[in-house]
C-alpha cells in the first residue's frame, strides 16, 4: 500500500474531469483498508468514478477501492449466491455471470462503474433495478474499522436511491455485494418497449439471458455515449415526480408528454424529454454539453472543467422551472 502525491484523477472518472489528488492510495483487500483507517479517517472513497461530477481538486487522501474477485457461497437447484467485491468492473461481472448462465442483471449490461457502488445509487435499467437482485451489502464502517453487513432491506433502496445516499452517507465503505441469480427459470423482463423491438428485429421469439443482454447493448449504444470517447456520468437528472394537477396544466400545453403513473395523485414525467422540449439537445457550449441522442445525459468533449458542467446543469435547472414549473434534481454525485 503506498500513497502516492499529486495524482491527475482525469482517468478515474468517467466524465473526464483533470483534477489532482494530493494524496491517492489503491486499496486490494479489506484488512488494507481496515489498516488504513486506523491512521487516516478523512479519506475520499473512489470506486469505478461513473457518478460523479468532480469539480475541485481533492485535498483529502483518496482511497481508490480496487478489492477483487467474485465467489459463489451457496446454491441450490434454482438459484447461486454470490458475494463480488467492490472492485469489480460492473459490466464484467454481467458477462461473467451471463456465461454462467446466472439470470437477473443482464438488462443492466453496460452501465459503467464498479459492483461496491452499484447499491448506492440503486442503478437501474430497462425495467430492472439492481435491488431485485441484491441480499446484502458489506462494508467497513470509517469510525470503528469494523466489516458490517446490510441486509437488502437494510439498505432503504429506492428509484436511484440507498441508505448509503442519506443516512448512511460518508460513514461507510462498501467493499461487497451479495446477490442472487437464477440458474434456470430465468424471469426475462423484455417489456421495456426498446426491448421488445430490438428482439422482434432481430426475429428472436424466445431469448436467452444472453440475447437480453445484447438487446441491451445494442440499445444502450445507439443512445447513451461510451465514456471512453465521451466523458459523461450516463444520467445527469433524475425523472422527476409531479403532482397530477401539474401534469394536467402541461397535458394541455404539451398534449405529447410522455409520462408514467405513480401513483393516483403523482407522475413521472421523463427529464430527457423536458430537456429536449427546452431546446438544449445536442447544445454544445466549449467542451460541456449535452448529448446528442439522449438529452438526460451531459458529456464532456474533451476538457471541460467539473464547473463548466455543473454551470451548464444549473442552466438547464433554471430553463426547466421557467418552463415548465418543476424542479429537475441532480442525480450524480457532486464534489
Ligand atoms: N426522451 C426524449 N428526449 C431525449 C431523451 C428521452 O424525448 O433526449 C423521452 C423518450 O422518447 C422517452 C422518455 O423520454 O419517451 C424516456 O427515455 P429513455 O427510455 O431513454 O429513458 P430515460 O427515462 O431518459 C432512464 C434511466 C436510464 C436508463 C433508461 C432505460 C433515469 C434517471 N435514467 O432514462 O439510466 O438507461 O431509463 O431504462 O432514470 C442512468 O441512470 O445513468 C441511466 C442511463
Amino acid at each position: 500500500m503506498t500513497i502516492q502525491e499529486n495524482i491527475s484523477l482525469k482517468n478515474y472518472n468517467t466524465f473526464g474531469i483533470q483534477v489532482n489528488a494530493k494524496r491517492f492510495v489503491s486499496i486490494t483487500s479489506v484488512y488494507q483498508l481496515q489498516q488504513l483507517l486506523t491512521v487516516e479517517k478523512d479519506i475520499f472513497i473512489l470506486s469505478g468514478g461513473s457518478n460523479m461530477l468532480l469539480t475541485t481538486d481533492i485535498n483529502k487522501l483518496v482511497v481508490h477501492i480496487n478489492i477483487e474477485g467474485i465467489s459463489i457461497d451457496n446454491e441450490d437447484e434454482n438459484a447461486v449466491y454470490l458475494t463480488v467485491n467492490a472492485g469489480e468492473n460492473w459490466h464484467n461481472f454481467v458477462l461473467w455471470a451471463i456465461a454462467q448462465n446466472y439470470g437477473g442483471i443482464e438488462n443492466l449490461s453496460l452501465i459503467p462503474g464498479n459492483v461496491g457502488t452499484c447499491p448506492i445509487q440503486n442503478i437501474g435499467a430497462y425495467g430492472v433495478e439492481v435491488k431485485d437482485v441484491i441480499t446484502k451489502v458489506e462494508a467497513i464502517e470509517v469510525d470503528s474499522g469494523k466489516l458490517v453487513s446490510f441486509s437488502n432491506k437494510e439498505c432503504q433502496f429506492g428509484y436511484r436511491n440507498s441508505i448509503f445516499k442519506n443516512k448512511a452517507k460518508g460513514k461507510y465503505i462498501i467493499t461487497a455485494v451479495g446477490f442472487k441469480l437464477t440458474k434456470n427459470q430465468h424471469q426475462l423482463n423484455t417489456s421495456y418497449g426498446a426491448i421488445e423491438q430490438e428482439l422482434s428485429a432481430q426475429k428472436i421469439v424466445n431469448p436467452t439471458i444472453k440475447a437480453v443482454s445484447d438487446a441491451v447493448i445494442t440499445i444502450r449504444k445507439a443512445k447513451l455515449p461510451d465514456p471512453n470517447e465521451i466523458g459523461n456520468s450516463g444520467s445527469f437528472f433524475k425523472n422527476p415526480v409531479i403532482d397530477v394537477d401539474l401534469f394536467k396544466t402541461l397535458q394541455e400545453k404539451y398534449p405529447e408528454i410522455p409520462s408514467y403513473p405513480i401513483s393516483d395523485t403523482e407522475i413521472k414525467v421523463p427529464a430527457g424529454w423536458l430537456i429536449e422540449k427546452s431546446g438544449f439537445k445536442g447544445k454544445r457550449f466549449g467542451d460541456a454539453g449535452v448529448h446528442t441522442k439522449q438529452a438526460l445525459v451531459l458529456v464532456n468533449y474533451g476538457n471541460a472543467t467539473g464547473q463548466e458542467i455543473y454551470n451548464l446543469a444549473k442552466n438547464i435547472q433554471q430553463k426547466i422551472l421557467e418552463l415548465f414549473q418543476i424542479e429537475l434534481e441532480i442525480e450524480v454525485n457532486v464534489i
